[in-house]
């Protein structure tokens, strides 16, 4: 779940950026922050940070979203990775992915309404001798078939 609305943690972004203003470079730094405070970089951060730093807003998006450790949406509590590597999908790792979109509701790359989950697909997890593989968090999931995708779920909706 997102927080973005929650003024403290724009005041703490707000004292953070003050330190930094003058420093070169200071956008990374700052989007780094911001992330960690509020778990994702939305557009009404974006903005503020825009506006703070006195950088045009089409840079802070840019760099936003050109890397990947930034999420513009809140991850969800675990994140769930389906590899759709290779060796993953000739043993039938879309049908895993798409069981699990349908059990959780929700489509790939997004979090479900209640912020438990994130769902991703991914390159090759590296335990292609399991395949199909799916991890949550750290835990790896092998030799998965899509009737296994509700019990394992139950583990994490208690
Ligand atoms: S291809 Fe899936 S773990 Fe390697």
């Amino acid at each position: 779940m997102c927080y973005c609305d929650e003024q403290s943690k724009f005041e703490e972004l707000r004292k953070f950026i003050q330190e930094k203003r003058n420093d070169k470079g200071a956008l990374m730094p700052v989007l780094q922050k911001a992330q960690e405070i509020f778990g994702c970089l939305s557009y009404d951060i974006q903005e503020f940070i825009s506006k703070e730093l006195k950088v045009p807003m089409a840079e802070v998006y840019g760099v936003s979203t050109f890397y990947s450790q930034f999420t513009l949406e809140p991850k969800g509590e675990h994140i769930i990775r389906v590899c759709l590597g290779t060796a993953c999908y000739v043993k039938g790792a879309q049908a895993i992915l798409d069981r699990l979109s349908k059990e959780l509701n929700v489509e790939v790359g997004k979090t479900t309404q209640d912020g438990k989950f994130t769902l991703e697909a991914t390159r090759c997890l590296g335990a292609c001798g399991l395949a199909p593989v799916m991890m949550i968090g750290e835990k790896v999931y092998g030799r998965l078939i899509p009737d296994d995708i509700p019990n394992i779920l139950k583990e994490y909706q208690k």
